[in-house]
């Protein structure tokens, strides 16, 4: 089964990291996990290096500088597909017309609600009462590219960690399985794949 190519950049901890990781154990799953990409050392950065990926610490350097280096990285490693898992850089608009439609990432909101930093502090200051995450295509604007899936939950405590470790929870579910998704249908050109499927784990909805 031939794969896509696939390259994680963090700066985090890492769950998505490894959740990507996992799945892609699958013999089913349609990427390989060839570089990860970090820019401070993080436990992202131990994870990866621990689970013995080619794994490349770009840091203290202008975003200009940054990207030339990361671009010949990916190019060395004939990547097809760039997942942002909790990397905190914005890349530049010339970076991702580059990279056009080969950029995903995954952000703490249901968008286009909370683009930006701080998401889960919002969410509480403001009282609302439902928050998950959203996967996307990232474009030249800040968290607003096309949405490829998102799930949702009640909140129902003022805990931050609480909502971070279960956002968290359910991302590492969602995370992948777009991933998946997107090879198949925007990579690999497999209509079988396109059906749109809304699932329900514990009381958290999965649209993807
Ligand atoms: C995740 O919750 C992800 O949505 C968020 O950072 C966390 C990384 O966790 N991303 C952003 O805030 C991007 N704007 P992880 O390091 O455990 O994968």
């Amino acid at each position: 089964m031939s794969k896509a190519n696939l390259s994680v950049f963090a700066s985090g901890i890492g769950s998505n990291l490894l959740a990507i990781h996992n799945a892609s154990k699958d013999k089913y799953f349609p990427g390989k996990l060839q570089l990860v990409i970090c820019n401070k050392i993080c436990p992202a950065y131990e994870l990866a290096k621990s689970l013995n990926y080619e794994t490349k610490l770009i840091s203290d350097l202008n975003i200009e500088k940054f990207e030339v280096i990361v671009h010949q990285e990916l190019t060395k490693k004939k990547i097809d597909l760039i997942c942002l898992a909790g990397f905190m850089r914005v890349l530049s608009p010339k970076f991702v017309s580059k990279w056009k439609n080969k950029i995903l990432n995954i952000h703490p909101s249901i968008l286009p609600l909370f683009p930006g930093l701080n998401t889960h502090k919002k969410i509480l200051l403001n009282g609302i009462k439902i928050h998950g995450s959203t996967v996307h295509l990232v474009n030249e604007k800040l968290d607003s590219g096309k949405i490829l899936g998102q799930f949702a939950f009640a909140v129902k405590s003022n805990d931050i960690d609480f909502l971070i470790d279960n956002i968290k929870k359910y991302e590492n579910l969602l995370y992948p399985e777009v991933i998946k998704k997107y090879i198949w249908t925007f990579l690999f050109k497999e209509d079988k794949f396109l059906k749109y499927k809304r699932i329900q784990i514990d009381d958290v909805v999965f649209s993807y």
